[in-house]
């Protein structure tokens, strides 16, 4: 195990490793380190060569002691497909898709479930309880489930079907609330010393980001050790993008890599967009949206409690934040879906108009490689597009 200890994002208080931990005494989220020389003695670029093709091919900078506590349904190591025909619509010679919607529940939240639940069964944890916009909900209970601990979880009532679905079939607790993930996130901070429960929610658990990460790790080996110029992504709590850019610290100080940094693009819908009013007003932190609304119901994250982190991120990578409306993210589903194949989840849509409008302002190259984010599957948004196309 190659953990030396957390520590805080905001006040920089150190934790001891190998504890269940939720947020700093200060209120805002923790962070894993690791001893890198240690994790070097066998994580190498070529090591990776010959490793399993899931996200614990990165095992030494992955949070897990003992391998009998891994949690897996074969998450990570999706591809990251060459969109060449997009790209030649857009005048773009390298552009990407990373196909998150491969995943187990497909979509990318089954990275840091993976991570989290195996960490909180490695940690004596036995009933885990999150607040969620959908997909989470889903992957936590898969996870929950296959791990034998109990899943508590509380949605918004009006959260796609297939979220629903999948988290009864895989036997969670589920409560359905007549509000937003903000509201179900106050349910679950009051209820859990009563209860017993794990807090499992976006960044007030240390240990989701570290299987988000991965995507930072996948991106620079299917890159062939390099890093794209841009990378568009769909945010709500923002744990992926804090992720990825651990991930290129972390690959940095092992010599993976070098300096450079992608320019990191927050695409959030115009009914929900905190980080990127944030962003524009130059504000460090968010602030919470009211009658959040959007299609795309991962992005519907009125507040986010690593906002900080995320802006930080945006401006030191000189990145931006772009909204686009449900009309033209649905739009672009289709026409994603009809240029490469691929049923993009809308908060993956999301990110083909934010690109255009990059395009537009002249804020991408021809020549840039760039990568937008599929973090999910439209076949778990059947309602949403049968509405629209009905
Ligand atoms: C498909 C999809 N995309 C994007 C997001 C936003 O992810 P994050 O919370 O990492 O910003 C979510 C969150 O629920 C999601 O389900
Ligand atoms: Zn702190």
């Amino acid at each position: 195990m190659n953990v030396t200890h957390l520590h805080c994002s905001s006040c920089g208080k150190k934790y001891e490793p190998h504890c269940l931990y939720n947020l700093c005494d200060c209120g805002k989220p923790l962070m894993v380190a690791y001893d890198l020389e240690r994790a070097q003695r066998t994580l190498s670029r070529e090591a990776l060569v010959d490793r399993v093709p899931s996200l614990w091919r990165y095992e030494e900078v992955l949070p897990v002691e003992k391998k009998s506590n891994r949690i897996t349904l074969g998450e990570g190591m999706t591809p990251l497909i060459e969109a060449e025909q997009l790209g030649q619509q857009l005048g773009l010679r390298h552009l990407y898709i990373k196909d998150e919607s491969l995943n187990p529940t497909a979509s990318f939240k089954a990275r840091g479930m993976a991570v989290a639940v195996s960490m909180a069964k490695e940690l004596g944890a036995k009933k885990l309880a999150v607040p969620s916009a959908g997909n989470a909900a889903g992957a936590l209970a898969a996870y929950a489930a296959k791990a034998g601990l109990e899943a508590f979880i509380f949605m918004p009532r009006d959260t796609p079907k297939a979220n629903i679905i999948e988290c009864r079939q895989a036997g969670a607790h589920l409560t359905l609330i007549d509000g937003l993930i903000t509201d179900c996130g106050r349910i679950v901070s009051e209820r859990k010393q009563a209860e017993g429960w794990f807090d499992v929610s976006t960044l007030k658990e240390p240990y989701r980001v570290e299987g988000k990460k991965t995507m930072g790790y996948e991106l620079a080996e299917q890159l062939g050790w390099e890093l794209p110029d841009v990378i568009l992504y769909p945010t709500g709590g923002g744990t992926g993008l804090i992720g990825m850019w651990k991930a290129f610290d972390e690959m940095e100080r092992m010599g993976w890599i070098g300096s450079e940094r992608p320019r990191m693009v927050v695409v959030q819908s115009e009914g929900c967009a905190p980080i990127v009013q944030a962003f524009h007003s130059g504000s460090q932190f968010g602030v919470e949206i009211a009658n959040a609304h959007t299609v795309a119901s991962g992005l519907r994250v009125p507040r986010a409690i690593g906002d900080f982190i995320m802006l930080d991120i945006l401006r030191q990578s000189s990145g931006t934040a772009v909204t686009v409306t449900d009309e033209e993210l649905l739009s672009a589903v289709k026409e994603i879906a009809t240029a490469e194949g691929i049923f993009a989840a809308p908060e993956g849509g999301a990110c083909l108009p934010a690109l255009r409008q990059l395009i537009d302002r002249g804020e991408v190259s021809r020549d840039e490689r760039i990568v937008l984010f599929n973090t999910g599957s439209g076949l778990k948004y059947l309602d949403a597009f049968w509405i629209s196309e009905n």
